[in-house]
């Protein structure tokens, strides 16, 4: 029997009592048939279809449903750095259409070569050379060819409780049941490792009062007992989030090093900002071989995501690494470039990681009044909230925090919960102080309500 805490890894379920009841006080009957329509034309799916509501509009930190209810937004599926329609991107994306809407594969155009250019330009270390493509699953699936392309190897080691994207080989390499379960066989050779989590580690380094790096010890175990690993492949910073040890990158590094495996990191959802740096593994000095970036990089207006790899990797002139149909769209890099130019002019990195250390210190008081809470962490504007009914066995709270969420959504904030229980809170980075200190002031009377209504809610 599957635990419902890992099905309910990458956010809340839509089958649950608590939503039907959510709805039955927050649906009206227009949205009510829009949602029966979009129940009866697209396949169902966990996380998605049959879905809680329905928008009308977006904007800056709010989402808006057609009720004219306003959240705001700390989900926005991590594409909305510089907020939701941001006029820049939405002006650039105008523009772009009027002059070069499409660009068949045969040709390039210049604007998405200015945004390789920014891109190389932007990431750490020699990262200089770049593929496109419309989604970040896509990005990860050149990514891993590349690997096998430039080391000959087939074999991935990447971890359990990781997410890269829906596709068979993402969901190979990604270790959510959700997404794997009942999907086999997966690609062959794909191998996974436990987490660094450092408030449930694998090995119980928790206990012992912090990570000692086992998790990264494993790592080269397996790279050295396995001999012919092409990639370890892994998200720097778990978007849940679980922000690894400082040591623990530089040790991978240099284990993939010594084992003649190509370190990819996938930032798809934490580059360009959001972490406090342009890209996350900045903060661990470390130069990966490839950075897989996605979601914010088209402004939350169009898809777009890119592969920046090490120029020696480029081995594959005579292969197929990712012949993506929209692979330089001139309008999605219209938007790329629109957003860095707001990323970079407003200070939004540095902006992140001040504000991030406001709502942790608040986060961390909140810890005094609320005993659901069990751990509060982050990086930038990438906060957790770790719920448990018992903070010396660290029970996942599970219901409890379903029950917040809907409390919050009925309060005007929106979040996602991942892992069952962690409440998962990032927002736009354009927020203001005063919009921000209104989110947690939502969060805390959520808390509340729910630990008065016997935890359940
Ligand atoms: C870490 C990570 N990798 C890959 C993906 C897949 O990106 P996309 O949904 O654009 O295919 C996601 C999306 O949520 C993600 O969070």
């Amino acid at each position: 029997m599957a635990d419902p805490a890992r099905l309910r890894s990458e956010g809340d379920i839509n089958l649950s009592g608590r939503r039907a009841r959510w709805q039955a006080d927050h649906v009206d009957s227009e949205t009510r048939a829009i949602l029966d329509d979009d129940a009866r034309f697209f396949f169902h799916q966990a996380l998605s279809t049959p879905c809680l509501s329905a928008l009308r509009a977006c904007a800056g930190v709010f989402v808006e449903d057609l009720a004219g209810r306003r959240y705001l937004d700390f989900h926005g599926n991590f594409v909305h750095q510089v907020g939701h329609a941001h006029p820049e991107v939405v002006a650039a994306v105008a523009a772009q259409i009027d002059e070069l809407a499409f660009c068949p594969r045969r040709y390039t155009n210049r604007t998405a070569v200015d945004l390789a250019r920014k891109l190389v330009t932007l990431a750490p270390g020699d990262l200089g050379k770049v593929l496109l493509c419309p989604s970040g699953t896509g990005a990860i699936g050149i990514a891993l060819k590349l690997a096998r392309a430039a080391t000959g190897r087939h074999k991935t080691i990447s971890m359990w409780g990781s997410f890269h994207g829906a596709s068979l080989d993402a969901i190979s390499v990604g270790g959510e049941e959700i997404f794997r379960r009942g999907m086999g066989p997966l690609l062959p050779g794909a191998e996974h490792v436990p987490p660094p989590d450092p408030y449930r580690c694998a090995w119980g380094c928790h206990a012992r009062g912090g990570c000692d790096l086992a998790c990264a010890r494993y790592i080269e175990y397996v790279l050295e007992q396995e001999g012919d690993v092409g990639a370890v492949v892994a998200e720097t910073v778990r978007s849940t989030p679980v922000v690894p040890h400082p040591e623990f990158w530089r040790a991978v590094r240099s284990a993939c090093d010594r084992h003649g495996a190509l370190l990819i990191l996938d930032e798809i959802p934490t580059a360009l900002g959001r972490t406090g740096t342009m890209f996350a593994c900045e903060q661990y000095d470390v130069v990966p071989d490839v950075v897989v970036i996605g979601k914010g990089l088209g402004g939350g207006v169009v898809p777009l995501a890119a592969v920046i790899g090490r120029p020696q990797l480029d081995v594959a002139r005579d292969g197929a690494l990712g012949h993506y149909t929209h692979e330089k769209s001139p309008v999605s890099c219209a938007a790329a470039l629109a957003t860095i130019g707001v990323i970079e002019r407003e200070g939004l990195a540095a902006r992140a990681y001040a504000l991030g250390r406001l709502a942790l210190d608040r986060l961390r008081a909140m810890m005094d009044v609320h005993p659901l809470i069990g751990d509060v962490r982050g990086i930038g504007l990438l906060l957790g909230v770790e719920l448990v009914t018992d903070r010396v066995r660290r029970t996942r709270a599970v219901e409890e925090a379903e029950a917040v969420m809907y409390a919050a959504l009925s309060r005007g904030l929106s979040f996602k919960v991942t892992m069952g229980n962690v409440l998962t809170l990032a927002p736009p980075l354009v927020i203001t102080e005063q919009e921000l200190g209104d989110a947690l002031r939502i969060l805390d009377e959520s808390l509340t309500a729910v630990e008065h209504s016997g935890r359940r809610g």
